[in-house]
């Protein structure tokens, strides 16, 4: 058992920290916020997360959790961990100020030979800046590790104890032992290299998923206007295991709260570092094009969208989680009504006033039922099961168009046509009438190679 201590309690610190005490440490878990710290107490967590509570719970009971909502005067800790959240700016640099703060104040409060880990996902360098601040606030010496996360909202806690890998950079070979120590009962390789390399896998990670998801839409794309299906091809490829069948659902494209942070902040070092990252910039354009796609689909389908009512299933930015930060759902709602459809929205988990705080132009509807009432459209935006159990046959008289658009390629098309929907999708055809005759004709034979 190792004494640690976790700064920021958020999705990535309140995870790590359930998952280490139940690992077997005792794990005090630090964060300014009080209201977060007092329902953590209560064995609550703060943020819909599958397991998540059921770990709080066997922490709690068993003493090797403890929460506290100021620094204690000393952290009585080896190994402290910061995970502490880092915005991107517009232009898309990480705000560091949380981790400068945290760091600040965990110097200053650790005895001899402790370890700062750092699990937030900060710029490449960081790491290098936080061993200098740490060593300025405290003589006595702190190594520094960086441990980068890749925990998937939703399934967060499945990942922690099943990783892939555990990625540990530092300049210090004993620190990096003690880390891989408190991993050592998961069983995962372990890649050990220095700080900088560290911080980059973790961007460059992200980045890669992002840019197979935006891949395979630009493929959704070229399926749709050849009328080849998106989900065979995909099938297809995965099963090439240089390639993998996963992160090749097209669909609205890629949100929530690192994707797109962390694809920004790497193309944004990049250029400030004078290098031109033209891959990473396709990847956002054509992931930003992905809502603009459907819109477009929507219009023609609708014969425009003025006035027209649309109910759009989900506002997470996936299944399984309460987050709405940059949801493609609510980037869709909001582009819908500025061109004037009135969207309604629905979720099973995300409150109806976070909806609100975030997009002022939906109107969010307690059931699915209620939002489809005189609606001339329906989007399946996130699939959440209760969406893909849903009796939409019996709910369709009482739309006003039965338009069904389904966005994550989730649904029974062919039971959907065959109960008088319109069924639309992403890049496959949404019934056999609507596959496109293309023509081989002379040009597009002699651009194929043909002669
Ligand atoms: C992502 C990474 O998967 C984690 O490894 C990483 O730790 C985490 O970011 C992070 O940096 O903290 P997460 O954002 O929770 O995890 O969600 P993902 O499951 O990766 O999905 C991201 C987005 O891509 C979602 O909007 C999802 O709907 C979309 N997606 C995913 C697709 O459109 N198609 C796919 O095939 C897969």
């Amino acid at each position: 058992m190792t004494r640690i201590a976790v700064v920021g309690c958020g999705y990535v610190g309140g995870v790590s920290a359930a998952c280490f005490a139940e690992l077997g440490h005792s794990v005090e878990c630090i964060d300014i916020n009080t209201e977060r710290i007092a329902l953590y107490r209560t064995g609550k967590s703060p943020i819909h997360e599958p397991g998540l509570e059921e770990l709080l719970a066997r922490g709690i009971s068993s003493g090797r959790l403890t929460f506290r909502d100021c620094y204690p005067e000393f952290i009585d800790a080896e190994i402290v961990f910061i995970a502490v959240n880092t915005p991107g700016s517009s232009e898309g640099a990480a705000d560091l100020r949380a981790v400068r703060d945290a760091v600040t104040s965990v110097a200053a409060r650790l005895a001899p030979g402790s370890i700062i880990v750092n699990k937030s996902t900060v710029p490449i360098g960081t790491g290098d800046l936080v061993e200098g601040m740490a060593r300025r606030v405290n003589a006595e010496r702190i190594s520094v590790v960086s441990n980068p996360e890749f925990l998937r909202e939703g399934s967060a806690v499945a990942d922690f104890m099943r990783p892939d890998r555990i990625v540990l950079g530092s300049n210090d070979p004993s620190a990096v032992e003690r880390v891989a120590r408190l991993y050592s009962s998961l069983e995962a390789p372990v890649v050990q290299v220095d700080i900088r390399t560290a911080e980059m896998i973790k961007y460059a990670s992200n980045a890669f998923l992002a840019t197979k998801i935006s891949f395979i839409n630009e493929i959704a794309a070229i399926c749709e206007a050849l009328g080849a299906d998106v989900t065979e091809v995909a099938r297809g490829m995965g099963m090439d295991d240089r390639i993998g069948p996963r992160f090749l659902a097209a669909g609205l494209g890629w949100g929530g709260s690192c994707f797109p942070k962390d694809v920004r902040a790497l193309s944004h070092m990049a250029s400030v570092h004078g290098t031109h990252p033209q891959l990473l910039r396709s990847v956002i354009d054509i992931n930003n094009g992905q809502r603009l796609r459907v819109v477009g689909r929507l219009r023609n389908a609708l014969d425009g969208l003025d006035s027209k009512r649309i109910l759009i299933l989900g506002a997470a930015f996936k299944s399984d989680t309460d987050d709405i930060r940059n949801s493609p759902a609510l980037e869709l709602a909001n582009l819908l009504a500025l061109e004037g459809a009135s969207v309604a929205i629905a979720d099973p988990v995300v409150s109806r006033i976070r909806i609100e705080q975030e997009s002022t132009s939906v109107n969010v509807v307690d059931s699915v039922t209620e939002g489809l009432s005189g609606a001339h459209a329906v989007v399946l935006a996130t699939d959440w099961p209760e969406y893909l159990a849903f009796d939409f046959a019996s709910a369709r008289t009482s739309m006003a168009l039965p338009v069904f658009f389904d966005a994550r390629n989730a649904m029974d098309g062919d039971r959907l046509n065959a109960s008088g929907f319109t069924y639309m999708c992403i890049g496959r055809p949404a019934s056999e009438a609507t596959v496109p005759q293309v023509a081989m004709t002379p040009a597009v034979y002699a651009l194929a190679g043909g002669s």
